[in-house]
């Protein structure tokens, strides 16, 4: 079967990246027929339901469908592949569209979709048994039934000032939960965060259920943090107090490393040069992973990509403008 993630289009790399994360995570073999920053489109060979995992974890992706067809935004094409693409499903129907170019009226192509595919159904505008969906851009319409639509309005809703303890270093939760699926870490694997701060990764992971632990150097920290996981009634954690160079005392490796370095403007480094601490906080991750675990890594100096090469193999990286003065680059590392 053949579907089509419709992107949210809010980076160039990150969400398609963050979809392939989350298809290995759940050992979904696949092949890739078009990826660009509108739609990733692949093939797999099992079913859909295979595919629910998926959409509960992802923060990037619109909706998900299964592909109908493909083809240039000609009314003729589209009449042509509307026809030899019938819909086998029965039952009442909606035909929805996303028009992402400013050249084309999609009124004509709604027009022609609607001509071949509502007769001898009833349509419904809510609820509908079959939701079909056009994307519109310049060059292609790609039109597919609805399979499932990503819940990303919970991520409005769990910003950081909806919690009980929060400062300006937490991270918006979107960017955790993309942060968290780009490990490709699996439900029920342990996920550590050494600079946990207030809990945004952790909260995001927890939720997914993925089992967490975390720690800080600041007592004030641990407390806010396990303040807002039991606030999201996250269950399955551990929390301690810690220096990133004593973390091995405490726990035993981990299948994933999610974490955001401290950048002195904020956050504290405790008066340690930041190198220093980078290269301590590097070393002691590549000791706590298992193999062939990885490692996502926030820096805001792309200097210190390098560093992390020391210990671990770069596997992608993304940066992310975050504001004029400051480029965040998140950083994907394997042992
Ligand atoms: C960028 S913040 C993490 C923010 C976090 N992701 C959140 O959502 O709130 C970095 C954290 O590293 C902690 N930290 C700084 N130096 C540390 C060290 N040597 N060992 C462990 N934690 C440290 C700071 O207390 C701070 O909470």
């Amino acid at each position: 079967m053949k579907y089509l993630f419709e992107l949210s289009k809010e980076h160039k790399t990150i969400p398609t990246a963050e979809i392939i994360a989350c298809l290995n995570s759940e050992n979904i073999n696949f092949s890739v027929l078009e990826s660009n920053e509108d739609v990733f489109i692949i093939e797999i060979d099992s079913d859909k339901s295979k595919l629910q995992e998926i959409t509960r974890r992802l923060s990037y992706t619109y909706y998900i469908d299964s592909c109908l067809f493909s083809c240039k935004p000609t009314i003729n094409d589209i009449k042509t592949q509307a026809t030899n693409n019938k819909i086998d499903k029965t039952g009442s129907i909606a035909i929805r569209y996303k028009n992402r170019s400013k050249n084309i009226n999609s009124k004509q192509i709604i027009k022609t979709l609607a001509e071949i595919y509502t007769p001898g159904r009833d349509v419904a505008l809510n609820d509908s048994d079959i939701e079909v969906r056009g994307l519109i851009t310049d060059s292609t319409v790609h039109v597919g039934l609805k399979i499932a639509k990503i819940d990303r309005r919970q991520y409005e809703e769990r910003k950081v000032q909806f919690r009980p303890f929060f400062s300006p270093i937490s991270l918006h939760p979107k960017i955790a939960r993309v942060m968290v699926n780009l490990s490709s870490i699996k439900n029920n694997e342990i996920l550590l965060d050494p600079f946990c701060g207030t809990g945004g990764i952790l909260i995001e992971a927890g939720i997914i259920g993925v089992k967490i632990i975390g720690s800080d150097i600041e007592e004030k920290m641990i407390v806010g943090c396990k303040k807002n996981l039991d606030f999201y009634k996250i269950k399955n954690y551990k929390l301690f107090c810690s220096d990133i160079g004593d973390i091995g005392k405490d726990i035993d490796k981990v299948d994933a490393v999610v974490t955001d370095f401290p950048y002195g403007k904020s956050t504290t480094t405790k008066g340690e040069e930041m190198h220093l601490l980078y290269e301590r906080a590097f070393k002691n991750i590549s000791y706590l992973l298992k193999e062939n675990g990885k490692a996502v890594i926030g820096l805001s100096n792309k200097d210190f990509i390098s560093l992390g090469e020391k210990y671990f193999t770069l596997v992608e990286k993304h940066d992310f403008r975050a504001h004029r003065s400051l480029t965040r680059h998140f950083v994907v590392y394997q042992i």
